[in-house]
């Protein structure tokens, strides 16, 4: 079921990437704490920034956490433009109204032991509710991200607490040096790769599964707008179902669906 809701802004958490964590309450409790508890890892909102006067489509952003007990909504936010800028810069008490849970998130069951969550950029953001929902299923999740330098790494101390983490940066700041490709805990025998973040860092991704036969998922972060799969303005070209919306059918895709 999907819910369009009224949260407001009950906090602000600045991160060392110079990113926003904004931390949102439902003014409806009992339907916001039903929407929460409904939310799956990799699936977003669509956010409507009305204090963005030029910005007249809501804006996707995943969901980074669900509390449906505190009645909380997290979301990471990148200044990316004029609606994310605002949201950036948002007052606590603000109100938006949003709609969600959208999409269809990551797949994972009790099989998962041997699965690496591999992100990348603001693809960590959604790593954070998929790896508590693999640990409260008993699983204890490998995770690799990335960033250009240790000063772009984020949530490295929340997603650290609910499993192994593992880091590269380009300049080798932080971690391991290089591209989350070629990091040295990849070479182990994983059955499944859970990926987000940059397209040319998930397509690299993408290559080595297909090539050792390592079960892929990849959130895609096509341009959308309704969110619903009513306005096409998303889609994606599948093996199977030719153009598909990203923001219905995913945002998140098996490889083996995508024709990469
Ligand atoms: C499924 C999904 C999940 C996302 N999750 C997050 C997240 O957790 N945190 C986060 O900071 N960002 C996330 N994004 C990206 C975020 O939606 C864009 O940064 C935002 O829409 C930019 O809007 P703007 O007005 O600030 O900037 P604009 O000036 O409009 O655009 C800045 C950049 O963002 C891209 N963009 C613009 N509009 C959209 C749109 N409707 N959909 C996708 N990309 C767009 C543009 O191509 C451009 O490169 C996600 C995108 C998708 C599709
Ligand atoms: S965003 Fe409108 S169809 Fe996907």
């Amino acid at each position: 079921m999907k819910y369009l809701l009224d949260f407001k802004l009950s906090e602000t958490r600045p991160t060392q990437a110079g990113d926003a964590m904004l931390v949102l309450e439902p003014l409806d409790k009992e339907k916001g704490a039903a929407a929460l508890a409904e939310a799956r890892p990799g699936q977003f909102v669509n956010i409507q920034v009305l204090q963005s006067h030029g910005t007249f489509l809501r804006r996707p952003i995943s969901i980074c956490d669900a509390d449906a007990e505190q009645g909380l909504l997290f979301l990471y936010v990148k200044d990316a433009g004029a609606a994310t800028h605002c949201l950036c810069n948002a007052r606590e008490g603000d109100v938006f109204s949003i709609l969600l849970p959208l999409g269809n998130g990551f797949s994972f069951d009790e099989t998962y032991s041997d699965a690496l969550l591999i992100a990348g950029g603001v693809g960590i953001a959604p790593m954070l509710l998929l790896a508590k929902k693999m640990n409260e299923a008993g699983l204890s999740p490998s995770m690799l991200i990335g960033a250009v330098n240790k000063d772009r790494l984020i949530l490295t101390e929340e997603l650290s607490s609910v499993g192994n983490l593992y880091i590269s940066t380009d300049d080798g700041t932080s971690g391991e040096k290089g591209f989350v490709s070629q990091h040295s805990v990849l070479c182990r025998d994983w059955k499944h790769i859970l990926c987000c973040g940059p397209l040319p860092m998930m397509k690299g991704i993408a290559a080595i599964a297909k090539e050792r036969g390592i079960d892929c998922q990849v959130s895609l972060e096509n341009v959308m707008a309704c969110g619903l799969g009513a306005c096409l303005c998303c889609v994606e070209d599948t093996a199977d179902k030719g153009n598909v919306c990203v923001c219905k059918e995913g945002p998140v895709f098996n490889i083996n669906r995508l024709k990469w």
